[in-house]
């Protein structure tokens, strides 16, 4: 689905509001309205039980958003949680110089595409784009002049060299998108993190770092963790919160935000298991985004070229977003650098006795770490569709569906009276609103005629509808319309939560990840 529409979709059905919309809003920063609310609450509990419930060796914590500032100079983020950021002088404008060299590669991609799009019409079924790639001189100059910038950013991100970034954007000749000059500043380091001051100490001493990231508050309780549940190794440690990160480019909506959710789960193993655990949980989670019913095709692992400064491997899941395939989640062998870092900085030893070995280690760590907000709009973006289906009448019609997993679905069920003014009927269906709302979040709905209400309930993702009419008052039966089959059955009232239930339980689908 266009990503326009993905966009407004959220906006107009109560998902995602931008915040402060009133003052013209703040940019890359939104509120979750009524049914977003809901959805992304259901998220966090699939992943939260998936990690916490499934495994006898994870455990959650809830860390605070304030920690002692030498916790951040110890993870590296002081020194070294950095964007390269370029001001164009004329425009005013402020980017990311990577995203400018990124973005000029993406549109060689375009190139490219439109290449053998236009070469598949011609050849018909013959037509062989890999081959077609290696041999037309245009595309394979394109592809080469890709795979050259490409290894050159590649290089200057690592080696944090600001003047050969600026240089490559010299040498692309790349101009500002606002201005169209290529007069730019120098390249220089901006770091993400937010600050402010403690109230009762001035100057450096009293500055305070919004979190960055959620993986600290872990590390920094690890002992009391593992002491407190009698853990032994491996184990891991769960965590759902909000991050904070003063990013320099905030589009793509919710992708891309300056206060943000991240669920992280840090695993603590022996050294030298950490290849073993990392290929285990490339598995897990590809498994648990499947389970939810994101297409694999959409989904694929990215190796990280330039690896952060605390990671000995490190991939991402990508997803393939209605803006191409970008970053959903990180899984990264952090090695021992956390833990070693605090406890030089702390002067505390963070270590483990492991009884099979006999001795005393600084533990090693992969962590799984996914932002909500972006599988929130992964789980939108694969689930929006537009429909040709029969209507009331048998006529074809289109509609709006949001074919979430049932079990992460806002609302599970409608309570939909069929006609509004008739009183037994209403007050029939609001008796049934009462008994479903004890087990399930529902909606009761008389308003405009009944196909219409379908449709709003199809357009928030709702997998049930069950409407009242007058067969109801004579027999308690009632039918029950599936969103995605549209096929209706009628059912017995006193039956309704336990068919209902069973297939909105998350426990089913926490099954599909044993
Ligand atoms: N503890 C490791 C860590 O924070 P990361 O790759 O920087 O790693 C992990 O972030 C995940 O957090 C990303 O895969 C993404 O889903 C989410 N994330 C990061 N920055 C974000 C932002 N500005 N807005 C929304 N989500 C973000």
């Amino acid at each position: 689905m266009d990503f326009k529409k993905v966009v407004s979709h959220c906006k107009e059905y109560g998902f995602i509001f931008q915040s402060s919309e009133i003052y013209d809003g703040l940019a890359a920063v939104y509120d979750y309205g009524p049914y977003g609310v809901q959805l992304k609450n259901n998220i966090k509990e699939y992943w939260w039980k998936s990690m916490t419930q499934l495994h006898e060796n994870i455990v959650g914590i809830d860390a605070s958003i304030f920690m002692h500032p030498k916790t951040w100079k110890a993870s590296g983020h002081v020194d070294a949680f950095n964007d390269p950021m370029v001001d164009n002088k004329d425009s005013n404008k402020r980017y990311r110089a990577d995203v400018l060299v990124e973005d000029y590669m993406a549109k060689l991609e375009g190139k490219v595409n439109k290449e053998v799009t236009k070469a598949a019409k011609r050849f018909g079924e013959t037509f062989d784009a890999d081959m077609y790639k290696e041999t037309n001189p245009r595309v394979k100059g394109y592809l080469d002049k890709i795979a050259e910038i490409g290894s050159r950013l590649a290089k200057a991100m690592t080696d944090a060299n600001m003047p050969e970034l600026k240089k490559i954007i010299e040498d692309l000749e790349i101009a500002c998108p606002v201005s169209g000059s290529r007069n730019w500043t120098d390249v220089r380091q901006f770091n993400l993190m937010f600050n402010t001051q403690l109230g009762n100490i001035a100057g450096e001493e009293g500055k305070l770092y919004l979190r960055p990231e959620t993986a600290q508050g872990i590390f920094v309780n690890f002992l009391n963790v593992q002491k407190s549940t009698r853990q032994k190794l491996p184990f891991g440690i769960a965590q759902i919160g909000k991050a904070f990160r003063n990013e320099i480019v905030a589009r793509q909506f919710i992708f891309r935000m300056r206060e943000f959710e991240q669920m992280e789960m840090q695993f603590f193993i022996a050294p030298g298991t950490e290849m073993e655990w990392y290929k285990y949980w490339k598995e897990m989670r590809i498994k648990w985004h499947v389970a939810l019913g994101t297409p694999e095709e959409k989904l694929r692992f990215h190796d990280h070229e330039n690896l952060a400064h605390y990671a000995n491997a490190a991939v991402d899941i990508q997803f393939d977003f209605p803006f191409g395939f970008k970053e959903l989640e990180g899984i990264h062998s952090r090695t021992d650098f956390d833990l070693k870092q605090h406890q030089e900085l702390s002067g505390k030893k963070l270590q483990y006795f492991d009884p099979e070995r006999n001795e005393n280690y600084v533990p090693y760590v992969v962590e799984t770490s996914i932002g909500a907000d972006r599988m929130f709009l992964s789980a939108i973006s694969t689930s929006l569709q537009e429909e040709t289906v029969p209507d009331a009448d048998g006529k074809e019609s289109s509609r709006i569906v949001l074919k979430l997993h049932p079990a992460i679905a806002p609302i599970k069920v409608a309570v939909l009276p069929l006609l509004k003014n008739k009183e037994e009927l209403t007050s029939k269906a609001k008796e049934i609103y009462k008994l479903l709302s004890l087990h399930f979040p529902c909606q009761y709905d008389e308003k405009d005629a009944i196909g219409r209400r379908y449709r709003r309930q199809d357009a928030i993702g709702t997998p049930y509808c069950v409407t009242i009419d007058f067969d109801t008052l004579e027999d308690d039966t009632v039918t029950i319309r599936d969103r995605d089959t549209l096929v209706q059955k009628r059912i017995k009232i006193n039956e309704l939560t336990g068919i209902i239930e069973k297939e909105v339980s998350m426990s089913l689908l926490l099954a599909k990840l044993l």
